[in-house]
């Protein structure tokens, strides 16, 4: 396939924004020069942001189910792109086709839900202790909401926020990953027509891009007009932006790294977790920040399972990822491969033993699985490539603690069919992590529950569940409907 004139119709069809010059960016399928996106284009964000706060004062005003018909008529545009979109998506950053199918219709999934949810803005009504008053919260708008996304999944995890932020009244600035840019001008530019098609204009301007590089994310971050700011992307990313909002008292929503783990116990499926280890592990080359990291596996079953996995892993060619037969596709770009084999390095410098790991080509590498030897620090880091290790363990509760030592709390699951051993990991002696999964590995949720995690995954929850929530503020509202003022907590005061 020729990735260079599949690009270049998708520009044209969807009528996206090419610069003439300035930042390149390149397929990792083969390293081919895609275009060029204007790293400066908008780099006026004093202009943007006085855009969005006039459209702010349209949209609040735009009552919430109408707001809820926009995002369901952008979800109807995106179910007709999918394959348009997905294929933009294999391009930017090589996922295989099957999972970037996957992720757009995540973004479709996610705007059936918020049309939904626009009808859903329930505030409580509490009752007073003071006669002929009552009590109810109510939920408004903030304004705009920045959202810095990342390379691996470009789509989906903006639309949470867009499709969420938006019907609850919310305008959105997107600062997209500098290694993607050119699906979210395609999501931009079918917003756009989404809006015209509607003779709504004006509701062009609810989402605003702010192309760029970590400046550009930084200067989101500074602006105290942008009450909330949702970042994405790794745990050191997170440290050192979460504290520019912090100091001017911004809302922040985070989903950082994680480092999940699958604990294997001798009741488990072994079946179902071969399975569910390779999907999770080796799916979109270990790229994902719900990828599976950590397999702790009891020691009675261990080889058994090291066994299987590694030859699973066997079977797996990494290659086009336009292809059907194709399971993994390549990495993001060589920086990301020599990460990984400088990890490999490491672990075989230690005495640990590395299955796979081989890189065939300049953005491809075969997945790796490190049975390790001895306890070892390198686990507590995520490496953001596909790399395996192996932890044997004797009981459930040196299951637990393993899995849960580690600085990050995203995902995290265990495989059993024994109801105490899986009561015990969901309940408060078992897993710290955000997601708790049983009998499916720790990737791959879907967006009816609240997407996110804890410690240095920086405890955002996106998508799903109440997570609207956090894109809206609450007022306690007491309305006194009697013909006295009696106060609070019974305290006297006459005048
Ligand atoms: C991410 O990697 O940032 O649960 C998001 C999953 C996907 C989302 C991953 N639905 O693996």
């Amino acid at each position: 396939m020729n990735y260079k004139t599949l690009f270049e119709s998708l520009v044209e069809k969807y009528n996206i924004k090419v610069s003439p010059s300035g930042k390149d960016v390149y397929s990792p399928i083969d390293g081919s020069k895609l275009g060029t996106f204007d790293e400066h284009w908008n780099q006026d964000l004093d202009d943007s942001v006085q855009s969005l706060q006039k459209t702010f004062n349209q949209w609040k005003n735009y009552p919430a189910p109408k707001r809820g018909e926009m995002i369901r008529l952008f979800g109807n545009a995106v179910r007709e792109a999918k394959e348009d979109l997905s294929k933009m998506i294999t391009l930017e950053n090589g996922k295989v086709y099957q999972e970037s199918l996957g992720e757009i219709q995540e973004v479709i999934d996610i705007c059936d839900f918020a049309v939904g949810q626009s009808r859903q803005l329930y505030g409580l009504t509490m009752p007073s202790e003071r006669q002929d008053h009552r009590m109810q919260e109510m939920w408004n708008p903030y304004g705009i909401v920045g959202v810095v996304s990342a390379f691996n999944f470009p789509a989906a995890v903006w639309s949470w926020n867009f499709a969420i932020a938006t019907i609850g009244g919310n305008v959105v600035l997107w600062k997209p990953s500098p290694k993607t840019p050119f699906i979210s001008l395609m999501l931009k530019s079918i917003w756009d027509k989404t809006c015209e098609d509607a003779d709504l204009s004006w509701a062009k301007n609810v989402l605003e891009m702010h192309m760029g590089m970590n400046a550009q994310a930084e200067n989101i971050c500074l602006d105290s007009r942008i009450r909330v700011v949702s970042l994405t992307g790794s745990t050191e990313m997170g440290k050192s932006l979460a504290p520019v909002v912090q100091k001017r008292f911004g809302r922040l929503i985070m989903e950082l790294g994680g480092n999940n783990a699958m604990i294997v116990t001798p009741e488990a499926n072994m079946k179902l977790a071969v399975k569910s280890i390779v999907f999770s592990a080796v799916g979109t080359s270990g790229q994902r920040c719900t990828s599976l990291r950590r397999l702790i596996v009891h020691n009675s079953i261990k080889k058994g399972l090291l066994e299987k996995v590694v030859t699973a892993y066997a079977t797996i060619k990494p290659g086009d990822p336009f292809s059907e037969d194709t399971l993994m596709g390549p990495m993001i770009n060589k920086q990301a491969i020599d990460k990984m084999q400088e990890v490999l390095t490491y672990c075989r410098t230690n005495g640990h033993i590395v299955h796979g790991g081989e890189v065939v080509g300049d953005t491809y590498v075969n997945p790796a699985v490190v049975e390790l030897t001895k306890p070892d620090p390198i686990v507590q880091q995520e490496t953001f490539a596909p790399i395996l290790y192996v932890i044997g363990y004797e009981s459930l509760d040196e299951a637990i603690e393993i899995q849960n030592n580690v600085p990050q709390g995203l995902s995290s699951c265990i495989f059993t069919d024994n109801l105490q051993e899986a009561e015990r990991f969901i309940g408060a002696n078992g897993s710290d992590c955000g997601i708790v999964n049983i009998n499916i590995g720790p990737s791959g949720a879907e967006i009816g529950g609240a997407f996110g995690g804890e410690k240095d995954t920086g405890g955002g929850r996106e998508s799903g569940s109440d997570a609207w929530k956090q894109y809206m503020k609450r007022s306690t509202v007491t309305v006194n409907y009697g013909s006295d003022l009696p106060l609070a907590q019974g305290v006297k005061f006459d005048i």
